[in-house]
């Protein structure tokens, strides 16, 4: 059976592009592989990607949050968006209630990875765009995904946020471990909006590449950066994707080459992989991508 290959964008710090970076890396992944079928799942109780998409109310708004809790099938909440893009909206504030539901529950880190298993065999990726916070529901995207990216605005709370997500993944895997699971492998931090006539910019991107050098990114890589660049934000509004909205643009250029970069690490790894030889994948696993 096909199996996806799935990517968390994971940060601990508000704002850095997680669900701008999940949306583009779906759209630059279906525009590079036009046989390729691809879900966004939101995990975020914010239910960015629904605005993202101008997805009107309706009964699969329940989303995620229904099949976590109430164990409605994902594919009774999926929502085709584009003819290679599926997406599962988060359920919004019903997220709160998988948090005080099974926040002492044995292994309630592995609810979604159990819930979605049956399902995602259709996807060749899923991308899952994650709330601000290191939480239950972050811990079972850290569970569940196999890849996770890191986006970090260049700013020095924002690779403060990078180090505690890398921490959050570090004790995962301490507590796994003895059971021979590991949460999903860091492939690197991704600089969003970033403004090279900006000096600081420059300092923090120096930053990071010092911390991927020192080994502080778990094996993981600093990305070429994502400019910042006005025609995400139109775009947004406009609730077009980037390549639709502005396929010439600084932003669909940089998410592209992001895009080819992560899926050129996900091959060499394998796309067909089955789940026992993904879960060996993540702990041998080092990312190769050229920066
Ligand atoms: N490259 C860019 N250039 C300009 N603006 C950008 C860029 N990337 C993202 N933005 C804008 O930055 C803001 C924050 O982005 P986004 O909502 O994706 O962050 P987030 O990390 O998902 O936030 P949250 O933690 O609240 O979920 C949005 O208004 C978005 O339009
Ligand atoms: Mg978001």
């Amino acid at each position: 059976m096909k199996k996806p290959t799935i990517i968390a964008v994971l940060c601990h710090k508000g704002g850095v592009a997680k669900t701008t970076t999940a949306v583009a890396l779906a759209d630059g992944l279906a525009a590079d592989h036009p046989a390729a079928k691809i879900l966004i799942l939101d995990c975020d109780e914010q239910a960015n990607v629904k605005t993202l998409f101008g997805i009107k109310s309706n009964s699969q708004e329940r989303g995620i949050a229904s099949v976590l809790i109430e164990n409605t099938h994902p594919s009774q909440v999926k929502i085709s968006v584009r003819p290679q893009i599926d997406v599962i909206l988060s359920g919004g504030r019903m997220m709160r209630d998988f948090e005080k539901t099974f926040a002492n529950a044995t292994d309630s880190e592995l609810i979604l990875t159990r819930l979605m298993k049956p399902f995602d065999a259709d996807y060749d990726y899923v991308i899952i765009d994650s709330p601000p916070a290191l939480s239950l529901i972050s811990a079972n995207i850290a569970m569940y995904a196999e890849y996770c990216l890191i986006p970090c605005t260049t700013d020095l709370l924002a690779v403060v946020g990078v180090k505690n997500t890398m921490f959050f993944l570090e004790n995962l895997r301490n507590h796994f471990q003895a059971k021979n699971l590991s949460p999903c492998k860091v492939l690197g931090v991704v600089p969003t909006m970033y403004d090279q006539r900006r000096n600081l910019d420059m300092t923090i991107l120096d930053d990071l590449q010092r911390m991927a050098d020192a080994d502080l990114m778990s094996g993981g890589v600093v990305y070429d950066p994502i400019r910042v660049d006005s025609k995400i934000k139109t775009a947004q509004i406009k609730r077009k994707l980037i390549t639709e909205a502005y396929p010439k643009s600084k932003a669909r250029e940089d998410y592209q080459k992001l895009a080819q970069s992560i899926h050129q690490t996900v091959i060499k790894v394998g796309l067909t992989k089955t789940s026992a030889q993904r879960q060996d994948s993540r702990a041998n696993f080092e990312p190769e991508v050229a920066v």
